[in-house]
């Protein structure tokens, strides 16, 4: 997959700062909040919900799902480790980006492998990548089942299912561990704000 690229492919520096482009979108710092779980687990939901909180307070945020850069930039991986490391791979560098245009951005991806996560904290600058584990037990997403993907996984109908036939490797120092058995929508919402808000990420809204 990996190819080298020209030695004649020399690196552009910009004019306009990441922080300058933080500061005109509401932000002392922009940042990526690397939701990771099982399927079912709520990330997508919980990231949704933030997202909603934060343009309704005024700041520039972007989304990247699992299921929709599938359909798009990554329809052509499927769920093989190796795809799973592309997946992964891509979204860092994706996310990179968009950091570097100052937003704050929110992923939503199982990403279960500590070293893909690992290699994307290392792509980001320190502060940058923001970790949030959503905990859910294996046995409350199957019982979700929102897709209906774990019944046919249990089946046989779907292969390398994460959780089921496929490893997912828990988050061993995220920043933020939301244990949802314990928490709603909201409170996973606050605490993730609060962190934001602590961390300086956020200028003060009047
Ligand atoms: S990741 O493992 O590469 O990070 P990603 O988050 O992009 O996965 O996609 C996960 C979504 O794809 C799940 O929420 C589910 O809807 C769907 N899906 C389809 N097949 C699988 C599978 N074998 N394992 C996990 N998720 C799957």
């Amino acid at each position: 997959m990996t190819k080298q690229h020209s030695s004649d492919v020399v690196w552009h520096p910009h004019q306009v700062s990441k922080t300058a482009r933080a500061h005109a979108k509401g932000l002392n710092k922009s940042a990526v909040l690397w939701f990771t779980g099982l399927s079912g687990s709520g990330k997508s939901t919980i990231a949704n919900a933030l997202e909603q909180r934060l343009a309704q307070l005024g700041y520039h945020t972007y989304l990247l799902d699992g299921d929709n850069v599938r359909h798009g930039l990554n329809r052509d991986l499927g769920f093989s480790d190796a795809d799973r490391v592309e997946n992964i791979r891509r979204i860092g560098e994706v996310s990179k980006l968009f950091v570097d245009a100052g937003l704050l951005v929110l992923t939503a991806f199982i990403s279960p492998f500590q070293s893909d996560r690992q290699l994307v904290r290392q792509l980001h600058d320190a502060g940058e990548f923001i970790e949030i584990f959503v905990d859910t037990p294996l046995a409350v997403c199957e019982q979700r089942d929102p897709k209906g993907l774990y019944l046919k996984a249990r089946a046989g109908e779907i292969k390398h299912f994460t959780g089921i036939d496929s490893a997912y490797e828990v988050p061993l120092s995220a920043e933020i561990h939301l244990h949802t058995a314990d928490m709603n929508i909201d409170s996973c919402v606050s605490a993730i704000l609060q962190y934001l808000t602590d961390g300086g990420y956020l200028q003060p809204r009047g």
